[in-house]
């Protein structure tokens, strides 16, 4: 098997990473180190790399198979502002970027943003409340959290299909599920991240902004 053969594609990814690069050019921070979790193939990862320059874009995923297509993408596109992938699970207390070695070597170019597309209704909600405490423990204050995927507004699907895809989604695993943007922002807040701005984004989905606030 060559290193390409690891690389895995996901449709959606043609379709949502333009709408998706517009946002993040107005809301990252110009400078430091972008926190991709849940990077899943790794065909965001390249292609925003490729396009934010002045960031450098560390990929992370639970899965070994969503690791090696990381590199197997990263590797095609000879991607130069792009670490290598490592195992993040956001259910876990301590995060790997937290641990010694890499704080040291994070030092140079400190986490100012943390990326999660299309993760937290496809894991359980202890996945969300991970996401959440990592980003108020690792986020500087001014630090950005950007989630993107389908949520229910007041407690209601905002399209038919968003219904539809909630079913299959519970069907899969009745943990998962399109969640509630009330109740994800209430979680944000405790861990004092607050809504900076939401966009509606294709196919139904939003494009969700925290910043991190003053203790
Ligand atoms: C639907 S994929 C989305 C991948 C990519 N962000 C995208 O939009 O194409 C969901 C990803 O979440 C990852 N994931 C699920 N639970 C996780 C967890 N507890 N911690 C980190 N990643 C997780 C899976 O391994 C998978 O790669």
């Amino acid at each position: 098997m060559t290193i390409q053969d690891a690389r895995q594609y996901a449709p959606a990814t043609d379709r949502n990473r333009e709408p998706i690069l517009e946002v993040l050019l107005k809301v990252l921070p110009g400078s430091g180190t972008v926190l991709e979790i849940a990077s899943g193939t790794g065909e965001h990862a390249v292609y925003f790399a490729s396009k934010l320059k002045n960031c450098l874009w560390l990929p992370t995923d639970v899965s070994p198979q969503a690791r090696a297509s990381i590199v197997a993408w990263t590797e095609h596109y000879e991607c130069k502002n792009i670490y290598s992938p490592l195992e993040l699970d956001v259910k876990e207390p301590v995060w790997v970027v937290e641990k010694q070695t890499a704080t040291q070597w994070l030092n140079t170019s400190p986490i100012t943003a943390i990326v999660n597309i299309n993760m937290i209704h496809i894991s359980p909600w202890s996945a969300c409340l991970g996401l959440m405490a990592g980003a108020g423990r690792i986020l500087p204050v001014g630090g950005i959290l950007y989630l993107y995927g389908p949520f229910k507004q007041g407690g209601e699907h905002t399209a038919p299909s968003n219904a539809v895809f909630d079913e299959y989604l519970r069907a899969q695993n009745p943990e998962w599920g399109v969640r509630n943007l009330d109740d994800v922002i209430a979680v944000a807040k405790a861990e004092r991240l607050v809504v900076k701005q939401i966009d509606k984004m294709p196919a139904n989905n939003l494009s969700v902004v925290f910043e991190r606030a003053e203790k």
